[in-house]
């Protein structure tokens, strides 16, 4: 690994996933999980002060260890136990059906390999237990979406594998999650990398 993806990146990526505008999402999830949390690409661990005393742990899976290393410094901050663990989303380092509550942010644009890690997260997430989200994707309106589909290639390359042009909604169906709450439209920015969709998703 090089200077950019090994120390640059991680830096950057931590200051951009802080903007102002992400906080009610955050705030929002950290409200609503419960229980045994697994937070999927945790990163820097941007999520973990929202998280309050309704949680008896927090389990955080990265395959960056630059950005577990910025966790583990939030993770010192808060009361609630936080495990991190360096492993990917597609083969998540965590026992059948033992999360109460599974937090997605932003992330599933940059997954390898989108559809083996929606599946891990239907394996880990206990009967009834939820998972929490907020993405960015394809937007709904068609010369958005060709903009993402052409800029795609190119921003994958400088933004740590990020993908404009995915739809979470459907990737998270597609493992047989009943979303029971969605919430969309575009952040403040340039309009290919800000269209969200933020709600909640049940095993059916
Ligand atoms: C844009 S960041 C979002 C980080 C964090 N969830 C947040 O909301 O600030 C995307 C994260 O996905 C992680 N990631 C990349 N590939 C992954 C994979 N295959 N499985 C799990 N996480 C992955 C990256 O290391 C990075 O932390």
């Amino acid at each position: 690994m090089g200077f950019y993806s090994s120390w640059l990146f991680p830096r950057v990526l931590d200051l951009v996933m802080q903007q102002k505008q992400m906080i009610p999402f955050r705030r929002r999830i950290g409200k609503a999980a419960r229980g045994r949390v697994l937070d999927v690409g945790i990163g820097s661990g941007l999520n973990l002060p929202f998280y309050g005393d309704q949680i008896e742990r927090v389990f955080g899976v990265d395959p960056s260890s630059e950005l577990l290393h910025f966790a583990a410094e939030r993770a010192r901050e808060i009361s609630v136990p936080v495990e991190l663990l360096r492993g990917s989303g597609e083969a998540l380092p965590i026992d059948d059906n033992s999360i109460d509550t599974l937090v997605v942010t932003f992330t599933l644009c940059t997954v390898t390999n989108a559809t083996a890690v929606i599946g891990e997260m239907r394996r880990v997430l206990r009967p009834g237990g939820r998972v929490l989200f907020a993405e960015h994707g394809r937007a709904p309106d068609a010369g958005v979406a060709r903009w993402q589909d052409k800029l795609t290639p190119a921003w994958k390359r400088v933004a740590g594998g990020c993908h404009l042009n995915r739809k979470p909604d459907d990737l998270i169906r597609s493992a047989g999650f009943r979303i029971d709450d969605l919430e969309t439209g575009y952040l403040k920015g340039p309009r290919p990398m800000g269209f969200v969709y933020a709600g909640s998703a049940q095993a059916t």
